[in-house]
């Protein structure tokens, strides 16, 4: 059994062994193993780091060295965040950076974590993972951030995709918080991936795209569409590829 906090993207995996998917799965969904140990190169150029910037969960690039992130804890401390997740503090936020200028530009998230821009520039969109939300923020010229709209799901959603191609939020949930909280490799964290259309309008179309109790792929936390192909990510597991 295995303990760790959700929505931290610096947890590594268990060793889970995994039936392969159902034969009559395979012909749309593909699993793609991951390489166990093979590191992929990517040298930092120059690390960033602020005080503002205490429990980066996710970033979205606004310019060379310009960014919004999202800390997903208030608390560094171990302890003073558990205690923060479970009386459901709503202090966690966006935070502005660019060189000489680093500011809060947005908070009252329960747990702040994917972040993204919306196609036309205007817009960032924040998850709120224990909120079941996304906030939908209008960007200013200052990068000042103010709230437009609140968008509620059922589901604890975490990273943000915005397709480029027609503007809908994609996203990948926890359909189970408890399963992840406490791993058991008998009962397993199911997939969720969710789709919103029309976001900005008064009735957004919110649709499970896909669903699995875990026996394809546990713990989503991302999807990505192009082209109808749809690639998903998890905390721990592996990536799928689909059809659409
Ligand atoms: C999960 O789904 C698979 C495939 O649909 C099914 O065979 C299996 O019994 C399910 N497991 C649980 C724990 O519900």
């Amino acid at each position: 059994m295995q303990f760790f906090l959700p929505t931290s993207n610096r947890w590594r995996p268990p060793a889970v062994p995994l039936k392969e998917p159902p034969s009559e799965l395979t012909q749309v969904h593909r699993p793609i193993p991951m390489k166990e140990g093979k590191n992929v190169s990517c040298a930092p150029e120059k690390p960033i780091r602020h005080s503002a910037l205490h429990n980066v969960n996710d970033v979205v690039a606004v310019g060379p060295e310009s960014f919004y992130a999202t800390n997903d804890y208030y608390f560094t401390d171990f302890i003073m965040r558990i205690v923060e997740m479970f009386i459901g503090l709503r202090w966690t936020n966006v935070v502005y950076y660019s060189p000489g200028d680093v500011r809060q530009v947005a908070t009252g998230f329960y747990s702040a974590n994917g972040i993204a821009m919306s196609s036309d520039k205007k817009f960032i969109y924040v998850a709120d993972v224990t909120g079941h939300t996304v906030n939908i923020l209008e960007k200013h010229e200052d990068w000042s951030l103010s709230p437009v709209k609140v968008v509620q799901l059922d589901c604890l959603l975490d990273n943000l995709f915005v397709d480029p191609a027609t503007g809908d939020v994609w996203t990948g949930a926890h359909p189970n918080g408890f399963k992840l909280l406490i791993y058991n490799t008998e009962d397993v964290p199911g997939s969720e991936i969710i789709r919103i259309q029309n976001i900005h309008s008064d009735h957004p179309t919110v649709t499970t795209v896909y669903a699995n109790n875990g026996s394809v792929i546990q713990a989503s936390t991302v999807a990505a569409v192009y082209d109808n192909k749809l690639l998903m990510g998890t905390i721990f597991h592996r990536a799928l590829y689909c059809e659409l």
